[in-house]
């Protein structure tokens, strides 16, 4: 059944927890899509996994529509959102309804995400208002990685408690159907989670929320850079593709591939021709 922000609305009312993984691409997406995963999210986290660089600053529109289109090529019935990269909705409300519908018209996402509390109510109430849904992302905010001083767990203090909370308030009082919870202590979370009408969607931030979320290559075991405390390995798939690569490699080498059952045939007739005309030459 196509995932809507009402079959999502409707699991928080009912207590059936959300999933949610990181896509980038169709192959992954058709995969996750027949797992059975509520949401997709193209996130801008490709910056990292996809792109190679340190962290998402220098992800672009282009980048994420490019991917985003894929991923809505590979999905049936998963909601598909995607990420508002640093810079396309921070510089005003404008930048952040043109962009957003960027996303949805040429990414033909479902609904765009974007970091920020308070400050970004005012994008985030627009953007709802051209009939974009809109997930907010609270906590650990990695496009905000040069203020925080790095990758650090928020909301620990009872002010920054309280400012999460205030802000989580406030974005879904913008028109946020939902909120991602990044890096947040767990008892926070659960209560954040049960102050909202609206589902959260945790990643580092324990099981009182009302969905997960992880980045598929961190849960696949496919990126070894880093991996966050929060991560959980579902597979040691990162293992099974370098041994994968090594066979490979070694059958070229000794020949052992490709076999005939990989090979195309001529008929004899017209190879014979074929090396006559080249010695009448
Ligand atoms: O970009 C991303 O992958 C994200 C998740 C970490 C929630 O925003």
């Amino acid at each position: 059944m196509r995932q809507t922000v009402q079959t999502l609305q409707a699991k928080k009312e009912q207590g059936e927890k959300i999933t949610m993984l990181t896509c980038y691409d169709y192959s992954m997406a058709k995969l996750m899509d027949a797992a059975g995963l509520d949401m997709l999210l193209v996130g801008d986290s490709l910056g990292n996994v996809i792109l190679g660089y340190e962290d998402t600053i220098s992800v672009t529109m282009e980048d994420m529509i490019h991917h985003t289109s894929a991923v809505a090529r590979g999905t049936k019935d998963a909601f598909v959102v995607a990420d508002m990269p640093f810079m396309s909705y921070q510089t005003s409300v404008y930048d952040a309804v043109v962009n957003a519908g960027r996303l949805m018209k040429e990414g033909r996402a479902s609904a765009v995400k974007l970091e920020g509390g308070k400050v970004v109510c005012p994008q985030i109430q627009a953007i709802v208002q051209a009939s974009v849904p809109v997930v907010a992302h609270l906590g650990m905010t990695p496009q905000s990685v040069n203020t925080f001083g790095g990758f650090k767990v928020q909301g620990k203090t009872i002010d920054a408690a309280r400012k999460l909370l205030e802000d989580a308030l406030a974005v879904e009082e913008a028109g946020a159907f939902a909120v991602v919870l990044e890096c947040v202590p767990e008892k926070l979370a659960a209560y954040i989670s049960s102050q909202l009408r609206i589902p959260t969607i945790g990643i580092g931030a324990g099981a009182g929320c009302d969905g997960q979320v992880l980045v598929y290559q961190d849960m696949l075991g496919m990126f070894s850079d880093y991996c966050p405390k929060f991560v959980k390995k579902f597979a040691n798939i990162g293992a099974f593709m370098q041994d994968a690569f090594r066979s490979y490699c070694n059958e070229v080498k000794t020949g052992q591939f490709p076999e005939k059952e990989h090979t195309y045939q001529i008929s004899n007739e017209v190879m014979q021709k074929l090396q006559q005309e080249g010695e009448q030459q």
